[in-house]
């Protein structure tokens, strides 16, 4: 008995490391989940696709389907802690399931590196906009000479390539050093730093005097402005932003220490991610309403009109480069968790050192990367497709509309209908019979069923109203 259970707490280890404490899982998984989704995509989405209307739908997502597919996750992580393709698998052996389940797992994989190679591009710019605000160059600016400016930038395929692979260096050279002495480094260090920069961005947004407009803005149903797209891109954004549906936070999952339940992990890291979303997106709304600036530009509103409009407020250089810096901390600590899957999983498979295959998945990366850095120049006119999208659009929309919410559908069905309800009620550590019926309708039918009903939306008014004339 007692034989056993020094067995147990031996194998309930992961051998990649351990989170040093239950908050540290959270403050990772915070990390992981507030990143670029949150300051750029999220503000700029709302923007394209009707402020409101589209925050309602991504909360009623983020309540159905992020909720319990985050829970799912992290539960067979801490199950199997190993990378997510061994989880699963292992998951799947003991209770006589198809290995194929763990073909998912695989698609986090790659969908890790697909997701970085085009995340890395962004978090490069940003690097730059910390050093371009600081230095003052955008003081006084006018509107059009910003967007010269960035105008100028992409032009340039060295001078982004040069950003993003400092990113992508940053980044390998993070992870290689361990989950101890890289992840819960990173965290420990970008976290606190990112916390109170969030908050001064708040602060600094209010003093401006556009903040009620923001209010109005984010809040303001306008349902005329949804188009097909909408539903679709809201319950994409909640994959996303959480950073479910690629095992990212099943990854992170296996190294969570079995003090505490998943359940209360789960609703502080949703309320985290979803609030400084919210916070992230007044400040920047604040600051471009307190400038009567428009909202509607696209990639434009994080690099064009925020920094015209910090450049034109008082101590905005200051304020416009602690800003950067704020997203460019959330970029990072997002970044290193979308190789986690990848790298503890061919540390797995080829039993080597983490260092050989961190900088193994870093050249994957930036290879990869490199077509995205092109999408904003010598491959941007790319008639690849009906709607023009280049490759950078590419990479983006088939992992934010299809794969994440695909993988995420399937997670849901594999824990709700093929894992024994015991099982399952143990990992989660849920002890309320209340909860737990909540819980298990929420993954059996709930989530699925809105994936599903969500891209019979989209599908249809996309591929079949046109012709039924509709
Ligand atoms: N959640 C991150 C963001 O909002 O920027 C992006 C992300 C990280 C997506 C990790 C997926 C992932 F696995």
């Amino acid at each position: 008995m007692n034989e056993n259970n020094v067995t147990t707490k031996v194998n309930d280890r992961s051998q990649h490391g351990m989170w040093s404490s239950k908050m540290l899982f959270v403050l990772a998984a915070v990390g992981s989940a507030v990143g670029l989704g949150n300051i750029w995509k999220f503000p700029y989405m709302m923007a394209e696709q009707g402020g409101g209307a589209f925050f309602l739908i991504y909360l009623i997502c983020i309540a159905l389907i992020g909720f319990p597919v985050m829970a799912a996750e992290i539960m067979v992580g801490r199950e199997g802690r190993m990378s997510p393709v061994n989880s699963i698998l292992k998951l799947a052996r003991e209770h006589n399931r198809s290995k194929s389940w763990s073909l998912m797992g695989w698609a986090g994989v790659v969908g890790g590196v697909v997701i970085l190679s085009f995340y890395a591009v962004i978090a490069g710019w940003i690097m730059f906009y910390i050093w371009r605000m600081f230095s003052g160059e955008f003081t006084g600016i006018e509107a059009a000479a910003s967007g010269e400016k960035l105008d100028a930038f992409l032009a340039n395929p060295w001078q982004i390539l040069l950003w993003f692979s400092i990113f992508i260096a940053i980044v390998v050279f993070f992870v290689a050093r361990g989950v101890n002495k890289g992840l819960e480094l990173a965290i420990r260090i970008c976290m606190p730093l990112l916390f109170v920069l969030l908050i001064v961005m708040l602060i600094y947004g209010v003093a401006q005097g556009g903040f009620m407009d923001s209010v109005r803005y984010m809040f303001d149903f306008d349902f005329s402005k949804m188009t097909w797209e909408t539903p679709v891109a809201a319950m994409g954004h909640a994959f996303f932003t959480l950073s479910i549906g690629m095992g990212a936070i099943m990854a992170y999952g296996a190294y969570m220490p079995r003090e505490g339940s998943v359940k209360s992990a789960v609703g502080i890291i949703i309320v985290i991610d979803t609030l400084v979303a919210i916070v992230a997106g007044l400040a920047i709304f604040s600051i471009v309403f307190a400038m009567n600036m428009e909202t509607t530009q696209k990639v434009g509103l994080l690099f064009v009109t925020a920094p015209t409009a910090f450049g034109n407020l008082p101590l905005g250089a200051i304020f416009g480069g602690l800003f950067f810096l704020f997203v460019g901390f959330a970029a990072f600590t997002s970044g290193i968790s979308l190789t986690e899957p990848a790298i503890a999983y061919f540390v797995e498979k080829f039993k080597t050192s983490r260092v050989k295959i961190a900088v193994a998945i870093g050249v994957i990366t930036w290879v990869l990367g490199l077509l995205s850095v092109l999408s904003f120049n010598l491959l941007k006119e790319f008639p690849f497709n009906s709607e023009n999208w280049n490759f950078f659009e590419i990479f983006d929309k088939a992992t934010t509309y299809f794969l994440l919410p695909v993988v995420g559908l399937i997670i849901a069905v594999f824990v709700g209908w093929f894992l024994p309800w015991d099982r399952v009620r143990k990992g989660l550590e849920i002890q309320s019979d209340l909860a737990w019926n909540i819980w298990i309708v929420a993954i059996r039918f709930v989530a699925p069923i809105s994936i599903l009903v969500v891209f019979a939306f989209s599908f249809h008014e996309k591929f079949i109203a046109p012709f039924l004339g509709g």
